[in-house]
């Protein structure tokens, strides 16, 4: 060992998704994460999904104008899966190897409660699916945040400003209502890596739990720490 900082083994960054219905107040915390995160003196980075790389927000805009709907949830599902495997190659897993956190807009639990659960898809297809594009780079921590689908929906219109909705946003209400217990199933059944969060408090009180959560979790001043 020379000793020279450049030698320093690096610790790997950690890898936070944030999870929920329409208008959670998703992209907002995962904003206000990166701020606190980088407070710290840590880098990190927001992301999204569908999104994130240039090639991922192309099948974003495919995806939510419903493009490829016609062909059925499995087909959904691989196009998601496609514009995952993009953004995990080229811009979540060089991250974190550099030791940057990444804190991501939505991820595969999305794709289990959107196409699996509500696409009625067997699990063993979706568990599959993941298998081969997350395998084990899967989230240290999901933020699933918990809203009752009316106000979420009342909350993504008003920010939208007009009367369009995306391919999934103009669901039903039973759709938004399942989604939602898709979404908390997940949660209960992986308490490990998941926690549920109330978001139908004000946006510093979701925020302050989330830290909390985080603290708690991953204990982000430890990870600081040199090696
Ligand atoms: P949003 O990020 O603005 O909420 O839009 C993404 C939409 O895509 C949202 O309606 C959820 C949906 N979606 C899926 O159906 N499956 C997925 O795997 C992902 C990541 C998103």
């Amino acid at each position: 060992m020379s000793g020279e900082p450049t030698d320093a083994p690096r610790r790997r960054g950690r890898f936070i998704t944030l999870e929920g219905g329409e208008g959670a107040g998703k992209s907002t915390q995962a904003a206000r994460i990166v701020a606190a995160l980088k407070g710290l003196g840590i880098p990190a980075i927001a992301t999204r999904e569908p999104g994130g790389t240039a090639k991922a927000e192309e099948l974003r805009a495919a995806l939510l104008a419903g493009i490829v709907a016609p062909l059925g949830p499995a087909a959904e599902a691989l196009a998601f899966s496609a514009a995952r495997v993009d953004h995990l190659d080229r811009k979540i897993k060089p991250a974190l190897e550099e030791g940057v956190w990444v804190v991501c807009d939505r991820f595969a639990d999305s794709t289990r409660a959107y196409q699996g659960a509500l696409g009625h898809l067997a699990p063993q297809l979706i568990r599959a699916m993941e298998n081969v594009v997350v395998g084990a780079d899967r989230p240290d921590l999901t933020l699933m945040i918990d809203l009752d689908p009316e106000k979420g929906l009342a909350r993504a219109a008003a920010r939208r400003g007009d009367n369009s909705v995306d391919r999934f946003e103009g669901q039903s209400t039973a759709f938004h209502r399942a989604l939602r217990a898709a979404f908390v199933k997940i949660a209960a059944d992986e308490p490990q890596r998941c926690a549920l969060i109330d978001g139908a408090r004000s946006e510093n009180d979701v925020a302050a739990e989330i830290w909390h959560e985080i603290e708690n979790r991953l204990d982000p001043r430890e990870w600081r720490r040199p090696l």
